[in-house]
Parts: C-alpha cells; sequence; structure tokens
C-alpha cells in the first residue's frame, strides 16, 4: 500500500520504518528540512534500538523515502498518518497548533479520495475537529475520510511493541476506512478493535493514565514500605500474580517520566475537566509522581546528612533504559534540585550523554560507571540500564569518599550489597531509617 506518515519524530519514524518493513510503500515527510536531510543520508535524530537497521534496510530496498514536500506526501499516499508531536500547554491541555497546520496542509493538496489517519496523541472529539476543517478547506467533489488509530509504542522497545502488538485500536466511521487500515494491519495478526473515533480517542488516554496511575500507586505503597519495613518488591510480585492486577508497570522508584505519561496525565485531567468531569484520582497520581522525585533528594539529603559540597554520581540520566530521551526525566529535576542546594554533580548515561551536554550546567559527565563513582560520596541509580546491574562492587567501594548507594530504580539486592560494607537505600525496601 502507499502511505504516509507526516512527522518524524519517534511515534512516525517507527512506525514509517516498520510498514516499509512489512512491504509497503512509504513516505516521511517532517517541515524540519535537517531532519529530512541527515534521515536521507540514514542518520537518526534519537536512539531507538533496532531502527536503524531498519530505516536502511527500508531506504536501501526502495520502500522508503522522506521529503520535506507534505505535497509530495499527499499525493503518494492513499492513508496519511498524522505523527506531530502534541505538548502540554502550560495550564495541561495538549498544544494541538501542529495537528492543526499538518490538517489544513493536507487538505488543500488533496486531490482525489485519502484517508486521514490520528496517530498522535489528541483529545477526544479533535478528530471531530479534524473532519470539520476537511469539510471547509478540502475542494468539493473529492472524498476523505478521518480514521483514529492511537500507538502504543514504548520508547526502547517500539519495533517490538509494533510488530507485536497486544492489540490494534481502529475508530473508523466509514466501510472504507475500515477495509483499508484492516488490509494495512493484516500482516500483524494482532487483535483488532474496531470502534468510533471518540472511543479510539479515549482508549489511548486511558490507556496512558491507567499506566501511570498503577506507578503512582506502587510508590505510594513503596513509602509505607519503607515506613513499616516492609519490602515493595514482595508486595509487587504477591500483587502482581493475581491476573487481575498483572506484575507489570508495579516497579516503584523514582517515578515515571518521558514524554507521554506526564503529558497525558495532565492533558487527560483537563480534557475531563473541561467535559465538568472532576478526576482526582489522576490529579493524585501526578503529585505522587512528583513527590517521588522530592522523596529521592530527601533521602540523598538525609543519609548524607546535607548535600553542601558533596560529590554525587548520578547513574543514568534518560527517563528509562534503552533510549537517550531525557524529556521530563527524572534526573533532570533531581540532578538541578541537588545542584541548587550546593552538591557536585558527577553523571553518566551509556546513550544520553549527548542529549545530556546541552541540557545541564555544571555536571561533570564521566566515561563510565567507575569514573562517576571515584571519589563519590554517594552514587544514585535513576535509570535501570542493563549495564548497572552487574558491576565490580570492590572497585567502587574502593574509589568512593563514602560507600553510599541510593538506588532510585530497586535493581540490587540490599543483603549483598551491605554484606560488600555498602550503606544501601532503596525504594520501599523498607530501610529509609537505614
Ligand atoms: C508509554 C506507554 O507505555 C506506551 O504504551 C505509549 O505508546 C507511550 O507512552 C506513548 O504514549 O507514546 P513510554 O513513555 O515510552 O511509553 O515508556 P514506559 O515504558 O511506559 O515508561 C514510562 C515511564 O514510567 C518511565 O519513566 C519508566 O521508568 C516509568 N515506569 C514504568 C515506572 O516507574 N515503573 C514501572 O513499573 C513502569
Amino acid at each position: 500500500m502507499n502511505i504516509s506518515l507526516v512527522g518524524a519524530g519517534h511515534v512516525g519514524l517507527v512506525t514509517g520504518a516498520c510498514f516499509a518493513d512489512l512491504g509497503n510503500q512509504v513516505v516521511m515527510v517532517d517541515h524540519d528540512t535537517k531532519k529530512i536531510a541527515s534521515l536521507t543520508q540514514g542518520r537518526l535524530p534519537f536512539y531507538e534500538p533496532g531502527l536503524e537497521e531498519l530505516v536502511h534496510r527500508g531506504v536501501a530496498e526502495q520502500r522508503l523515502r522522506f521529503t520535506p514536500s507534505i505535497r509530495e506526501a499527499v499525493e503518494h499516499g492513499l492513508l496519511i498518518f498524522i505523527c506531530v508531536g502534541t505538548p502540554s500547554r502550560p495550564n495541561g491541555e495538549a498544544d494541538l497548533s501542529a495537528v492543526e497546520r499538518v490538517c489544513r496542509d493536507i487538505a488543500k493538496h488533496l486531490r482525489s479520495y485519502r484517508l486521514i489517519v490520528e496517530k498522535s496523541t489528541v483529545p477526544v472529539e479533535t478528530g471531530a475537529w479534524i473532519k470539520r476543517t476537511m469539510r471547509s478547506l478540502v475542494r468539493k467533489g473529492v472524498s476523505w475520510d478521518v480514521a483514529s488509530n492511537p500507538e502504543f509504542l514504548r520508547e526502547g522497545s517500539a519495533i517490538q511493541d509494533f510488530l507485536q502488538p497486544d492489540r490494534i485500536v481502529l475508530g473508523v466511521e466509514s466501510p472504507r476506512a475500515k477495509q483499508l487500515l484492516l488490509e494495512l494491519y493484516k500482516p500483524l495478526k494482532a487483535p483488532v478493535v474496531i470502534t468510533d473515533i471518540k472511543s479510539a480517542e479515549l482508549i489511548k488516554h486511558a490507556s496512558n493514565s491507567f499506566l501511570a496511575m498503577k506507578i503512582s500507586y506502587i510508590n505510594a505503597i513503596a513509602q509505607l514500605c519503607d515506613r513499616v519495613g516492609a519490602d515493595i518488591l514482595k508486595v509487587a510480585e504477591g500483587m502482581g500474580l493475581d491476573q487481575r492486577i498483572g506484575r507489570a508497570f508495579l516497579d516503584a522508584g523514582a517515578g515515571y517520566g518521558g514524554s507521554c505519561f506526564p503529558k497525558d496525565v495532565a492533558a487527560f485531567v483537563r480534557i475531563a475537566e473541561k467535559h465538568g468531569v472532576d478526576f482526582p484520582l489522576l490529579k493524585a497520581a501526578a503529585l505522587i509522581n512528583t513527590a517521588q522525585r522530592t522523596l529521592l533528594v530527601n533521602r540523598i539529603t538525609e543519609h548524607l546528612r546535607g548535600v553542601r559540597n558533596k560529590v554525587i554520581g548520578i547513574l543514568g540520566l534518560a527517563y528509562k533504559p534503552n533510549t537517550d530521551d531525557l524529556r521530563d526525566a527524572p534526573s533532570v529535576d533531581v540532578i538541578r534540585t541537588l545542584q541548587k542546594h550546593g552538591a557536585r554533580i558527577l553523571a553518566f548515561d551509556p546513550k544520553a550523554m549527548a542529549q545530556a551536554n546541552g541540557l545541564f550546567t555544571g555536571v561533570t559527565f564521566c566515561r563510565d560507571v567507575y569514573e562517576t563513582a571515584r571519589g563519590a560520596d554517594c552514587l544514585v541509580i535513576m535509570t535501570e540500564w542493563n549495564e548497572f546491574k552487574e558491576l565490580d562492587f570492590a572497585r567502587i567501594k574502593r574509589s568512593m569518599r563514602q560507600p553510599l548507594i541510593i538506588d532510585g530504580r530497586n535493581i540490587y539486592d540490599p543483603v549483598a550489597l551491605r554484606r560488600l560494607g555498602f550503606r544501601y537505600v532503596g525504594i520501599g525496601r523498607g530501610d529509609a531509617g537505614d
């Protein structure tokens, strides 16, 4: 099938490269001409495991190409996916200006039937707005459909999530739109939920918000574990084996970050309010999440008896492993607060160093874990990268000024580390008073 995607960000690029790999002819457009130029030369704007290979293969086998021309994309794609960003406005509402601009551009260039598919995360009723815009701008006699097809890709495992989805959600309002999307997704052999556009839009926000809520729930339980001396890992295991609950997204720690959960929770609260529905559950989830960052800073401060002039080694900067994304990463807040209180920061991340360089001032970036530990008063784990899990702890202990590990992602065994002579503090490991 001929398909076009507008917006070569994380979602657009993964989706486009995967569709091309499934044998479709894919054109990707972005108004950032520099990005298009570097993609054309095979350089990706961010790190995502396996994506570079997939893009190179698509380009080499002439199933994937990049263009700065929206006209070219509209002419090419029978299906046109909108994958542009929907950042937060200061009041939490989603900023839809990019979606609006793209719709107008598509409408202007439409000459024959096209299916416009919303993939960007948008508030419910955006589809209705797109339809109104199209109706007013598309030339008479040209037919089109609008559909909603939310994405559920996680950064760091986006290709696998695309190729083996738990479900595909199609919000469609015509037999033609339904048939086109079913045909496109047929090779994936995944369960398909077919519904109207508004319900599809809601499924996306409701799913992300639910997962964020699950994380905040376990973080609240973790605080209780610390007070009473219980172990959150066992509590999560015991809860998670109940199939109605499930173990996924019950990892307590520094809390959620990234470009999706914080923004989507805020937007969902606003959407509900706009429609007269108060959503205290979600407001609490957001508050608990912010509090986890403060809690980490407090733990560090408490265990170091103040952070002024202390050297703090931060392991992991990305908001989660297998990405170089620092958007709303807990590490950013934690580092800035520690700096404000006079701490000296050493930091290392396996993939996010280039991004971090432009974001922080006064941070000493290290080449690896061992350099980060050298002379440090404490090591703080902010991202659970696999390479942090097995380390030469004897070497680390020898090189640190104080053998203190604050494990913001609960990746270590407290007993083993204490046996090696470390002071270990996790989140919800029953050791707040250690
Ligand atoms: C999330 C959703 O999981 C995807 O389904 C969705 O498509 C995507 O947002 C989006 O809307 O585009 P993502 O933000 O890439 O994906 O990453 P997640 O794996 O969901 O993690 C989000 C944050 O929650 C990370 O900071 C992670 O460290 C944190 N987290 C996750 C926890 O603190 N505890 C957990 O148990 C799980």
